[in-house]
């Protein structure tokens, strides 16, 4: 019998046999003409991958944290006013992180857990007269939207968010940690001024990798800084040149890079492409609304107030009645792993489904399938079936 579990968490996922393969390619010089060759590739990629031909590509060692904190150390100059469209957990996380870096931060907080601000609520903070009292004598200098918030499956209007960010003259960035490659995200045409990522979710590599793509007025905004960047490792300057370097194929020396994780980068960054942005959003979004209907069928309620508030890279179903976490032990024993409650508010009352990356409608019936063996193992009354019935009724369709 085979012990292997399907892990359906929301990061980090089920790697292609292809990356993990380049994962455990021997590992060469980072001046290696092979290394250099897959750097400049990937680095390529990623502007196609975020849809975003002008931006500025970065690659480097960490996680999707440090990808927030770059932007806001490269972005950000103490004085500054932000404004954090606030839709759970990591929105928090983004307000500590653009303090830490001398900003006035604030924040547009959704009304309840699982849901998002209105676009109105966000303009009215957005015209508020008191950011025109700023040192700078502007408005917000820039706004952060959290794509996907993983702690509450909730999917913000990432258009329309970013479409008044910049009528307001704000520099728009988006957390896309739990976003990029399986939402649909088109950087460039959205105008948004950085995207950010972690390799270990829907770009399918493993932990390791924060990724950047700054756009032109980003990049400006970094080259007219008054003040130096106030973090050694992850200032642009280091960078920059780096990026640029390999690009041209050339290697630039700055801290060595994760050789292994970028062989498999630009190994899931062709496969991405291979399949093509479009039709990557279509399955994504398919299997999503697979799994919800599978969760409806079953009786589960879920986190997110509407279906327009929620990701398609994720799923968050509160427990039914008289069921609790105990019964995600019984989901893992039938093979699949799935993961528990984040947002403190509600963390025992609901799990979470990551369905993104190379995930594959048979994940989606398996995930399924041993979610009601969990039910019916802790005593839920429901009609076997009912759920797989729901999700074969879209992905057949
Ligand atoms: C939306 C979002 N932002 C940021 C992060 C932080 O990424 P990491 O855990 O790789 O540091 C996560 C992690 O899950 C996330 O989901």
């Amino acid at each position: 019998m085979k012990d292997r579990k399907l892990l359906m968490i929301p990061g980090p996922i089920e790697f292609t046999p292809e990356v993990l393969r380049a994962m455990g390619m021997v590992t060469t010089s980072h001046v290696a003409p092979n290394f250099i060759e897959a750097f400049g590739q990937a680095l390529e990629r990623l502007r196609q991958v975020f849809l975003c031909p002008s931006g500025q590509p970065f690659v480097i060692a960490g996680s999707g944290t440090l990808a927030m904190d770059i932007a806001a150390a490269n972005l950000v100059e103490p004085g500054d006013k932000a404004l954090v469209v606030n839709t759970g957990y990591f929105g928090d996380r983004f307000a500590a992180i653009l303090e830490r870096y001398g900003a006035t931060v604030t924040q547009v907080r959704a009304p309840a857990v699982g849901d998002a601000p209105a676009l109105e609520e966000v303009e009215t903070a957005l015209k508020d007269p008191s950011t025109l009292r700023l040192r700078s004598g502007q408005g917000y200098k820039l706004m952060t939207i959290t794509h996907v918030d993983t702690s509450t499956a909730v999917g913000a209007d990432v258009k329309g968010l970013a479409a008044l960010g910049r009528e307001y003259g704000a520099l728009v960035v988006v957390d896309g940690v739990c976003a990029v490659a399986g939402e649909e995200m088109r950087q460039e045409e959205w105008g948004i001024d950085l995207a950010l990522t972690a390799s270990q979710k829907a770009i399918g590599v493993p932990p390791g990798l924060a990724l950047v793509v700054a756009g032109p007025r980003a990049m400006e905004t970094f080259r007219n800084r008054k003040t130096p960047v106030g973090n050694y490792y992850a200032d642009w300057t280091q960078w920059l040149p780096i990026m640029e370097g390999y690009e041209a194929r050339q290697h630039r020396y700055f801290g060595t890079p994760p050789v292994n994780l970028i062989w498999a980068l630009n190994v899931s960054l062709g496969q991405i492409l291979d399949e093509g942005m479009d039709a990557r959003f279509a399955r994504h979004r398919r299997l999503s609304q697979a799994l919800k209907a599978a969760v409806t069928a079953l009786g589960m309620k879920q986190v997110p107030v509407s279906p327009d508030k929620t990701a398609t890279t994720l799923t968050a179903p509160y427990f039914p009645d008289g069921v609790d976490r105990a019964m995600l032990a019984h989901v893992k024993e039938a093979g699949v792993i799935v993961a528990g409650g984040l947002h403190p508010a509600i963390k025992a009352r609901y799990f979470r489904v990551g369905h993104m990356g190379a995930v594959s409608m048979s994940d989606i019936l398996a995930t399924v399938g041993a979610i009601e063996k969990g039910l019916a193992q802790v005593g839920y009354k429901f009609e076997p079936g009912v759920g797989l019935a729901a999700a074969q009724a879209i992905l057949t369709r």
